[in-house]
């Protein structure tokens, strides 16, 4: 679906990560640089340079990148012998002219041509200083004729719609909107692309993407573990801005687009943000109706007791921050008016697992007798994005037997079972287009912008101590309020 083709080798380039002693580096980012690296798609000259806080020699960098990965191949042993790291504040001029000897000194090794991504793994509060210090310091231009300078930004971009348009501002007067990547992991995920490949290289779905088929939609992205140690970060963040604003948004942006005229960067975002630019802000009268806020209590998870939200280190104890949210949403469009839109995301669910279901109309009339067709659903398609990744097909058939009964069954494509080809998981896709210059999969400035206006009057009712907070048990599919939000509309949560 863009222009990367499995052979493309980025040119002679450095990947400068701010924020590499974190957790994200080591995690999330070496190991997708090591299948990088082993699977030949970079230059044999590619380095990394890491700066942070943290006091670390090369050396201590190098072997701290190298046991990041596990079962490393010997390819990485050598990438990571290259790798630099500096000591500094994002605020000293002194980090940045350290970094630009550094960057020097690549370019002469690398033969006068060094290109530079800049990855931004540090905290969000740091985006505008690092923005600023790299144009103050020229960093932010390409030093070759046909090269280039890039920066890759981690979620998440602000913190409203007011705050992500002010970090715009700054972004903007050092950088093009063309060198600018909003990653959004969720978008590097095969079955996220896979949206695009079932709706638009077939016939036959296509026809029946719409109001006139589809009676409502669901999302679900369910997690089964809590917020571990991350309990700082989440009371600032809730589920609103940590899965809905970005990674719900995206995929609703994928279901609802009107297929584009072409495959590439803006072709589809173009699309995208006209899609989410008709979803419809729930008028505030409205919240209480269409929204469900939820909070976890003690119970079950993963076999083991789990603890509830608020004793969760990080917490405080009367904390209202929620950690489910499910909502009805509607499109004001000529595709999809009046088709109601579920989407519900949680942590500490039963089970890990992202879908997007389309539930199809009734059929017009069942001539079988009422009984026998007693186990017969209108029509489903299921697009289960992860784990098994794969497609089902819910649809009516008759039961062996004399009588003439009816019952729904399913036809199921499994992509692990279907496929043999070595994919790219989120990461190593998403590094590999930033490094090639394929912004398809980042998230352009007016989509962000899109997805803070729909999650905006939500984000100001959740302010708001007195707004309901639903509780549920760990373990469970979410209060009961949600069950309520459907069943008003005579519809019901799929249990995946
Ligand atoms: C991250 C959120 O963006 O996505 C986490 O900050 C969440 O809270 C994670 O657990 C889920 O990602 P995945 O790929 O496991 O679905």
């Amino acid at each position: 679906m863009t222009s990367v083709v499995p052979q493309s080798v980025v040119p002679p380039s450095v990947l400068v990560i701010f924020g590499a002693s974190g957790d994200l580096t080591s995690r999330k980012l070496m190991p997708a640089l090591a299948e990088l690296v082993d699977r030949k798609f970079l230059s044999p000259q590619f380095s990394v340079v890491g700066v942070a806080r943290t006091e670390m020699t090369d050396d201590d960098f190098r072997k701290r990148m190298y046991d990041s990965v596990s079962e490393a191949p010997p390819s990485w042993a050598e990438a990571t012998s290259r790798f630099r790291y500096i000591t500094g504040e994002y605020t000293a001029p002194s980090t940045f002219a350290q970094l630009t000897e550094v960057l020097n000194e690549l370019e002469v090794s690398m033969g006068g041509v060094c290109n530079r991504l800049y990855y931004f793994a540090a905290p969000p509060s740091t985006f505008p200083i690092l923005i600023n210090s790299l144009g103050e310091a020229g960093l932010h231009k390409p030093t070759t004729e046909g090269g280039f300078v890039r920066v890759v930004i981690e979620k998440p971009y602000g913190r409203d719609a007011a705050s992500a348009s002010s970090l715009d501002d700054t972004v903007h007067a050092v950088f093009a909107e063309s060198q600018v990547y909003r990653i959004d992991h969720y978008l590097g995920k095969e079955t996220v692309q896979n949206l695009l490949a079932l709706r638009f290289a077939n016939a036959i779905f296509e026809p029946l993407w719409n109001r006139q088929y589809v009676d409502h939609v669901e999302v679900t992205v369910a997690e089964e573990i809590g917020v571990g140690h991350r309990g700082g970060f989440y009371e600032e963040a809730g589920a609103l801005r940590d899965i809905v604003q970005n990674h719900v948004m995206q995929v609703l942006a994928l279901i609802l687009m009107e297929p584009p005229a072409t495959m590439d960067a803006n072709g589809i975002r173009d699309e995208k943000v006209k899609a989410l630019r008709s979803v419809v802000n729930i008028a505030e009268h409205d919240l209480e109706n269409r929204v469900v806020r939820a909070q976890y209590d003690e119970g079950l998870s993963e076999g083991e007791k789990a603890a509830s939200y608020r004793n969760e280190e990080g917490v405080s104890p009367s904390s209202h921050t929620e950690t489910y949210v499910a909502m009805r949403l509607s499109v004001d469009n000529w595709r999809w008016a009046g088709v109601p839109i579920y989407v519900r995301t949680g942590k500490r669910l039963p089970k890990r697992v992202t879908e997007v279901v389309m539930h199809f109309r009734a059929a017009p009339h069942l001539a079988f007798a009422q009984k026998l067709a007693k186990k017969l659903e209108p029509n489903s398609l299921i697009v289960r994005i992860q784990p098994d990744s794969g497609i089902s097909l819910r649809f009516g058939a008759k039961v062996p037997g004399q009588a003439f009964a009816v019952r729904t069954t399913s036809m199921d494509f499994d992509y692990d079972e279907q496929f043999t080809e070595e994919d790219l998981d989120g990461y190593e896709r998403l590094l590999l287009d930033a490094l090639l210059g394929d912004q398809t999969l980042f998230i352009r400035s007016d989509e962000v912008a899109e997805a803070w206006r729909i999650v905006t009057p939500l984000i100001a009712a959740f302010s708001d101590a007195e707004f309901p907070l639903a509780r549920y048990a760990a373990g469970t599919w979410g209060p009961a309020e949600s069950d309520a939000l459907l069943q008003g509309d005579k519809h019901k949560w799929r249990q995946p």
